[in-house]
């Protein structure tokens, strides 16, 4: 019975793995399914327009630090929703 959870809880977390590496254009599941642009308009758009976020051009890091930035100035958001948003604002997909 141990071994079945332990397996569950490592193929849980090589799916959380496989699911940041996912290219842009693959379907998520609906179980994982974090739809980032309604993400960006819902949780970004709080305290100022999206210009702010279309305008940054950032890599990654840098998409990690602000992130981070703006969840200690009040942005909501867990593990799954910030991974979906840094891979979508890394990619550029919040561009023009
Ligand atoms: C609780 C309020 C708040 C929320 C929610 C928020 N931000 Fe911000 N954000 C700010 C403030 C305040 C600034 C202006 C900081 C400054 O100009 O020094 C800012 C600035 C920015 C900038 C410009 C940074 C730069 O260096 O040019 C970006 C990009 C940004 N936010 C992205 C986001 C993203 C993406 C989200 C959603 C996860 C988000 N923000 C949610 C408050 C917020």
């Amino acid at each position: 019975m141990r071994g079945t959870v332990l397996m569950l809880a490592v193929t849980v977390a090589a799916v959380g793995v496989v699911g940041c590496l996912l290219p842009q254009e693959t379907p998520l599941t609906p179980a994982g399914a974090v739809d980032a642009p309604a993400l960006l308009k819902q949780r970004c758009a709080i305290c100022h327009s999206l210009d702010r976020v279309n305008k940054a051009r950032f890599d990654r890091a840098q998409w990690e630090r602000t992130i981070a930035l703006m969840e200690r100035r009040g942005a909501r958001l867990n593990d799954a929703e910030r991974a979906a948003l840094i891979a979508q604002l890394a990619a550029g997909a919040a561009g023009p």
